[in-house]
């Protein structure tokens, strides 16, 4: 079979897509290319592809693969991870998709405040048996790290921490998963969405020490994951080259697109981060201006107030085109 090449597609509208955090660099060929071969099995249950995908990404992520559970993302792993729990607590400013999930779930969601410094709270002597811990590290929106000494506090503290590690390729930190062996309490979520390119997907990994996997295993439906999504995530796993293509572009386009907004004179602050986009904070008085201009632009941008951070934008790390889009209309706007 001829092998598919595939280029980074616009948007079909036009639009520069900059709200999600997807791949800049378009989908792994290589996922791609397994999609195409499989597709030709359609007619069949995918026999044994759940499990050589699992022992591909327990190799990826160097755990074994008794502590890997494929999940439909980050909201099929939330939600079995809340069948342990009684109560959920999760940052705020941050990922909305916890508390979402608390709620659908009837779990009741306690908020951990950031401070100016958008580090946690300490929270450690409210925490109670039962208790569940969600954490991006790196975080979202803010797409910091947290203190090292809180999380180790917080670890001791709660009955079960669950670390989601979606943006961890981007990051300066070494994975939780390194060095140690995944201790009962602590669950970890890897994503296939941000350095395997693969959003469209809906495909992550829960990790989890072995007898928690035995628990939460049955919980999922008869083969939970489709054919489809099984055999781009087997290409991609098997093609170390795309995530280091991936992660490059990013660590040298995110220091471009910092210095772009800064220079722009659009925004109060611009925070550098350790994922694969950015946070601007405009400026009040424009603020409704430049979001009206970069919309009719065609560059979609995200407002972060449903994340409790209202008044900045979260900007994801664009092709070079993307980011050239993006400077013209910022100098347009800032001519004015
Ligand atoms: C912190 C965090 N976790 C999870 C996700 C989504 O992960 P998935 O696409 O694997 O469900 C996002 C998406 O933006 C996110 O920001």
């Amino acid at each position: 079979m001829r092998e598919v090449v595939v280029l980074n597609e616009r948007d079909p509208a036009g639009d520069v897509l900059l709200d999600w955090n997807e791949s800049p660099l378009g989908p792994p060929s290589s996922a791609v290319n397994r999609v195409i071969q499989a597709a030709r099995n359609l007619h069949r249950y995918p026999r044994g592809v759940l499990e050589e995908v699992t022992a591909l990404a327990a190799e990826y992520l160097r755990v074994s693969p008794e502590e890997v559970l494929l999940t439909a993302g980050v909201d099929e792993a939330v939600d079995l991870t809340l069948s342990l729990a009684q109560r959920a607590w999760g940052v705020r400013p941050g990922f909305d998709g916890y508390e979402d999930r608390a709620t659908a779930n009837g779990k009741p969601f306690n908020a951990i405040p950031l401070g100016l410094d958008w580090q946690p709270a300490d929270i450690c002597d409210q925490v109670a048996d039962g208790d569940m811990v969600f954490l991006a590290q790196p975080a979202n929106p803010t797409g910091n790290l947290f203190n090292v000494d809180w999380l180790k506090k917080i670890r001791q503290a709660a009955q079960y921490v669950f670390i989601d590690e979606t943006y961890q390729e981007f990051s300066s930190q070494a994975s939780v998963l390194y060095g140690t062996s995944v201790e009962p309490g602590l669950l970890v979520y890897r994503s296939f969405s941000k350095a395997m390119g693969l959003a469209g997907i809906r495909l992550g990994c829960l990790v989890a020490d072995a007898e928690t996997v035995i628990r939460l295993r049955p919980l999922r439906r008869f083969m939970p994951i489709d054919a489809v999504s099984l055999n781009a995530a087997a290409g991609v796993l098997q093609d170390a080259d795309f995530v280091k293509r991936l992660t490059a572009h990013v660590l040298a386009a995110r220091p471009a697109l910092v210095a772009m907004l800064r220079d722009s004179g659009l925004f109060n602050d611009v925070r550098d981060t350790e994922t694969n986009f950015v946070v601007a904070q405009l400026r009040p008085p424009t603020a409704a201006s430049v979001l009206t201009q970069l919309g009719e632009a065609g560059i979609r941008v995200k407002t972060c107030d449903v994340l409790g951070l209202a008044g900045w934008i979260r900007v994801s790390v664009g092709s070079w085109d993307d980011q050239r889009r993006l400077n013209t209309c910022l100098d347009r706007i800032s001519a004015h």
